[in-house]
């Protein structure tokens, strides 16, 4: 029996997305053209990280203050120059450089604004657990010419696309316009992603959580009611949960996404706005987990709504599964 899954390349899949909007100027799907072979360039490398000599550190901190591994800057070089002459976009900004990233002056600038996190879960690389990068894409508000701050400070549900590439077992390329979201698995063979994962749904309930548990001491009490809930035995509820957490959030959010549960960042007395950052990393993961039915917040509301006010400000992060996160938002707020 022959499968039937059609033979579908993200290139094609794009196009064919193209045609659903009558007033596509195909820019948009250039750029996603764009970020197709800068997510192949990427897996290229950290598909061979530990054969070259691209492990170890480049002994300098972030704005974040992590260690920048060499892997990181090459992914962030690599982004950055296969989106930086197509004409699509305006203005960049990356998780490893302080400032916007402007686009050269002898390219045109584009109406898109890129946001990415070139290589998310370095502190895995050399352990070669799973990796990623992260984008969100907007439609800039500055008239013309070099974009601005304020293009790459629009709230996320302003998003007209965002994703991620994750490194594991095999490499995929998951993203939404929102019309869904929809996964492309590598066929290194050919070079190509295909489609593997049309429309993916998030369980309305799942029986994983996923996040740092080393913190416990120091969440407020109405997390710490929230992760002893789960751990009860209550087969009415399917408990207890099990713990899965990579420390990889591409990784965490990808489970989260196709198993459901909760992956969480919570904020805490040492960090109350948490470690993970609004514009790169939650931004993008929240649109991705509500466009499959699924649910993000900050603890308060949905993670889209909050304005962001600095390029790498963090944010308490919790998504997953609607009933999951509708219970921890039940918790944190002293109302469980
Ligand atoms: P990055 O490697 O881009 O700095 O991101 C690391 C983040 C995220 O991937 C993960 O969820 C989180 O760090 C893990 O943090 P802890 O090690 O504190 O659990
Ligand atoms: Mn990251
Ligand atoms: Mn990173």
């Amino acid at each position: 029996m022959t499968s039937t899954k059609k033979f579908m390349t993200l290139e094609r899949f794009i196009n064919e997305q193209e045609q659903l909007h009558p007033n596509a100027t195909g820019e948009f799907t250039g750029l996603l053209h764009d970020l197709s072979l800068a997510a192949k360039l990427v897996w290229r490398e950290v598909s061979k990280a530990g054969l070259v000599n691209i492990l170890g550190t480049t002994h300098r901190l972030n704005v974040s203050g992590d260690v920048v591994k060499k892997l990181d800057e090459f992914a962030d070089e690599t982004v950055y120059r296969a989106m930086d002459h197509g004409g699509h976009v305006c203005v960049m900004a990356s998780e490893e450089n302080e400032d916007i990233l402007h686009i050269p002056d002898h390219y045109k600038a584009g109406k898109y604004v890129f946001l990415f996190d070139p290589l998310d879960g370095s502190s895995n690389i050399d352990a070669n657990i799973t990796l990623g990068t992260i984008f969100a894409i907007y439609e800039r508000v500055s008239k013309e010419g070099k974009g601005t701050l304020e293009d790459c400070l629009q709230p996320g549900y302003k998003q007209l696309a965002a994703g991620y590439i994750i490194y594991g077992t095999s490499t995929m390329f998951v993203y939404t316009t929102g019309r869904g979201v929809h996964g492309f698995t590598l066929d290194p063979s050919v070079g190509e992603f295909l489609l593997s994962h049309e429309n993916i749904r998030v369980p309305k309930k799942g029986k994983i959580y996923s996040m740092n548990e080393g913190n416990y001491r120091n969440w407020d009490d109405g997390m710490k009611y929230f992760v002893d809930y789960l751990k009860e035995t209550d087969k009415t509820t399917n408990r207890p949960y099990s713990l899965r957490y990579i420390g990889t959030m591409v990784g965490d959010a990808h489970r989260t996404l196709l198993y459901g549960g909760i992956f969480a960042y919570p904020g805490d007395k040492n960090n109350p706005e948490g470690k993970l950052r609004l514009c790169y990393e939650c931004n993008p993961m929240a649109f991705i987990i509500e466009q499959a039915g699924g649910r993000s917040s900050n603890g308060k509301h949905s993670i889209l709504q909050v304005q962001p006010t600095a390029l790498h400000q963090h944010t308490p992060v919790f998504l997953g599964s609607e009933e999951d996160v509708l219970i921890c938002e039940e918790f944190l707020s002293g109302n469980r």
